[in-house]
């Protein structure tokens, strides 16, 4: 009897390992799916890689925790690591390669060259509190899409702004890949999943709640004719304010243009950056009318 064969991840540092790889799958006329990722993985970035698994020959996850995008009083040092266990949960749901290059082989010595998105894409909600944060996933994401050249990248609806300037960046710069943004993958009590959840005591966790619940309220509210984006934001900030949560943005903008809006028409982002103790988690649903 024939032993299982068990398909086991390889891990690759280097770059040109990296292009070399890719180069082999697609000679031989296969597909790769592509999760680029910070590591400390979660279901949100599982999912992203079974999707990947489902519709690619290949999955490449990569694990990068890119120091262009973090600002200078940012979380960069302590953003949580635990690569052994990603290894584990990549195995798990199938991956074929990790890729995880240091700090050094992404922006080696004497690198200069930045990607900007430019205008109202990243003017607004977090690019407008986080200054050049966009700069430095547009790059990174730049960098990594040429290193393992996919036919599909896939990001998660809970980093919208980031979704629509990386695909913004995809079309203007005529990228090869497919970008595919996926649902956001909450727990039980709607918290949307993040690693940055790990920062919160149980209490800030239990608190934390309210930002789903008052994005879900906003659903409600529209669900009910409610088209005022003021009224709307009203209720959503008493909500906040109730349990001790400060935003640094409530906002209801155009799905695709972010452009602010004042009353509810056709598809619209409502979005919440919002501090729990000292961690920042961001949240959006889209509502249509
Ligand atoms: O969403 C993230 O984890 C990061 O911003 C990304 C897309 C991996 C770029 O560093």
């Amino acid at each position: 009897m024939g032993r299982p064969i068990l398909k086991v991840m390889i891990t690759i540092t280097t770059i040109k390992d990296m292009r070399d790889y890719s180069a082999e799958v697609r000679r031989n006329g296969k597909t790769i799916g592509f999760v680029p990722t910070m590591g400390y993985l979660h279901e949100g970035h599982l999912g992203l890689v079974r999707e990947s698994v489902l519709t690619s020959f290949r999955t490449v996850a990569s694990i990068f925790v890119n120091p262009a995008q973090f600002g200078p009083n940012e979380d960069l040092d302590k953003y949580p690591r635990n690569t052994e266990k990603d290894k584990e949960l990549l195995e798990g749901v199938k991956a074929d390669v990790l890729f995880f290059p240091s700090v050094r082989e992404m922006y080696p010595e004497g690198y200069s060259t930045y990607v900007t998105v430019e205008g109202a894409l990243t003017d607004t909600l977090c690019g407008a509190l986080r200054p050049g944060h966009f700069r430095g996933v547009a790059t990174v994401v730049l960098k990594l899409l040429n290193i393992v050249d996919p036919d599909r990248a896939f990001f998660g609806q809970k980093d919208a702004q980031q979704a629509i300037v990386i695909k913004r960046m995809a079309k203007d710069l005529d990228l090869r890949a497919d970008i595919r943004v996926m649902p956001i993958i909450r727990d039980e009590d709607g918290l949307a999943m993040s690693s940055r959840n790990v920062y919160l005591s149980p209490i800030e966790r239990a608190k934390a709640t309210v930002i789903y619940k008052s994005l879900s309220a906003a659903v409600d509210l529209v669900k009910k004719g409610e088209r005022s984006v003021r009224e709307i934001k009203l209720a959503m900030s008493a909500m906040l304010e109730a349990e001790g949560v400060r935003t640094d943005y409530i906002a209801a903008v155009g799905a695709d243009d972010l452009r602010p809006v004042e009353k509810i028409k056709g598809r619209t982002l409502i979005a919440v950056a919002a501090w729990v103790g000292s961690t920042r988690l961001i949240d959006n649903v889209i509502v249509e009318r």
